[in-house]
């Protein structure tokens, strides 16, 4: 398995229909040729991820989206032309040519211009979309950096795309339509306020409802193989303390003065909500590899980018059915 910058072994691999890790602004990607069913499969297999869960695309432009789908509303367009290349995925309907594997015979394509200029160049050096998933196991914390994805996929793939650690570190926001309501369908990498301010006032769905359209909305997801006990830092601290359990704290701003510091990450010394994002999957990952029986947690302030750090935080605690 090869982690490297190369753009036309990354190109000969996907033209083969075999796949590749590719970098993006929000999370990496397991990417494999959108229109071709095998690779689509491959990607399915790879990630052990029920067929029934849609891809994304990935496109370098938004004249190049407009070939895949058969209509953009023009609320969403208006939101493409402000945020894309960037963390924002549109649900739009598919054209023919999208197999029914990459949408789980919905009738909508989710299609995003990811902002990473090494993607970007791979997509646009060939002639079909990259479907591609966050390159983690189904239900685990996506990865943010190539060593996350060689740590769990690298045996099954021939190569990760190497751009460094990802900038936004959540996965992108999913908007689409219904009738003449703009949905938020997942909270993402683009705050709900840039896109009111293009777009008005938008629906936004409950972390906790179930919605078989969008499985990534399934309740337990992002989720560390510990037990991961969202709360009140100064509450549970003492609680799992007295218990003699051994524990890892995971917190926003603040270290806590009773637990070696070892075993504490805290996502932003300023309390500043990109950084936190940036950094919130790789402090699951580490905390999740340490020698503890249960990771400590407590939610971001709940504006802006904190309310999807929050929905990855409470995903990652749901517990698994
Ligand atoms: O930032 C991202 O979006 C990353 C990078 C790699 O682009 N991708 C990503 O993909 O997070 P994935 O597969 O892990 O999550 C995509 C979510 C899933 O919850 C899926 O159910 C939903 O998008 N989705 C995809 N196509 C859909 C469709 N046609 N209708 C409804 N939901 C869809
Ligand atoms: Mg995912």
């Amino acid at each position: 398995m090869a982690i490297s910058t190369d753009l036309i072994l990354a190109k000969s691999f996907l033209e083969k229909g075999q796949l590749v890790a590719i970098p993006t602004e929000t999370v990496y990607g397991l990417a494999g040729n959108a229109l071709n069913p095998l690779a689509v499969a491959a990607i399915f297999e790879t990630k052990n991820r029920p067929s029934f869960d849609p891809l994304i695309i990935h496109v370098s432009s938004l004249a190049k989206a407009d070939s895949y789908i058969t209509e953009f509303p023009k609320a969403l367009r208006l939101l493409a032309e402000a945020f894309w290349p960037g963390p924002l995925t549109l649900l739009l309907p598919k054209a023919p040519e999208i197999p029914d594997l990459v949408t789980s015979g919905l009738y909508r394509v989710a299609v995003r211009v990811p902002s990473h200029p090494l993607t970007l160049a791979l997509l646009e050096s060939i002639d079909f979309p990259l479907a591609a998933p966050s390159a983690n196991p189904f239900g685990y914390i996506s990865p943010t950096t190539p060593e996350h994805v060689s740590d769990q996929l690298g045996e099954f793939i021939p190569m990760i795309l190497d751009g460094g650690p990802c900038k936004v570190g959540l996965e992108s926001t999913i908007v689409g339509m219904e009738g003449e309501d703009i949905i938020v369908y997942r909270l993402g990498g683009l705050e709900i306020d840039a896109i009111e301010s293009i777009v008005g006032k938008v629906k936004l769905q409950d972390y906790s409802s179930s919605n078989p359209q969008a499985p990534g909305l399934l309740e337990s997801h992002y989720a560390p193989t510990k037990p991961f006990i969202l709360g009140d830092l100064s509450k549970l601290i003492p609680n799992y303390a007295s218990r003699g359990k051994s524990f890892g704290v995971l917190s926003f701003q603040d270290f806590s003065e009773v637990v070696a510091l070892e075993k504490q990450i805290r996502l932003s010394q300023n309390g500043d909500l990109k950084e936190a994002a940036a950094n919130l999957f790789a402090a699951m990952r580490e905390l999740d590899g340490m020698d503890l029986e249960v990771i400590l947690a407590e939610l971001a302030p709940d504006q802006g980018l904190g309310k999807a750090i929050n929905d990855r935080l409470k995903r990652a605690s749901a517990t698994r059915q």
